[in-house]
């Protein structure tokens, strides 16, 4: 059984994650409108993982006996000023989550919910790769996307992600 605090983080998280799938759809929407199809890859491939993320907390909720509430999700749309304002809104929300992550453990940690700190890890660790893979991507479109070349090959090297 979960400690009734830590599931009420758990489920926000679902919702979270969802959210997540949701922004990175958008922003993958935001690059095809725009004739970038390698960086709309890329931000669907993350929009599916993301989903992924959400029912592995949910299939965590419910294989222990935890009642799961969907919450509304919001909206994630705010328009973008260009592809860098995109890769950094990207980061920022990472680590946004990864902080939301991390409350969830120290919850646990507090609540002696072993289970639940033991499921968190894998969580903690891929938070530090979806960082490391946002930062990197900023800084290859800082060095590389300097002119049109440099951008559509980039663009070319990101649609190449499964
Ligand atoms: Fe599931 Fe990128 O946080």
């Amino acid at each position: 059984m979960i400690n009734e605090k830590v599931a009420a983080l758990l489920n926000e998280q679902i919702n979270k994650e969802i959210y997540s799938a949701y922004l990175y759809l958008d922003m993958s929407n935001y690059f095809d409108a725009r004739g970038l199809d390698g960086f709309a890859k890329w931000y669907m491939v993350q929009a599916r993982e993301e989903l992924d993320h959400a029912l592995r907390i949910y299939r965590y909720m419910q294989d222990n006996d935890s009642a799961v509430t969907l919450l509304a999700i919001e909206q994630p749309s705010r328009g973008y000023d260009n592809t860098l304002d995109v890769l950094n809104t990207a980061l920022e929300h990472e680590e946004y989550v990864t902080n939301s992550i991390h409350t969830i453990y120290c919850e646990a940690d507090k609540q002696h919910d072993l289970r639940t700190m033991e499921f968190l890890q894998w969580f903690i660790n891929e938070q530090g790769e979806e960082e490391t893979n946002a930062r990197d991507l900023i800084t290859k479109l800082r060095i590389f996307a300097n002119d049109g070349k440099g951008l559509y090959l980039l663009n070319q090297e990101l649609g190449e992600r499964e």
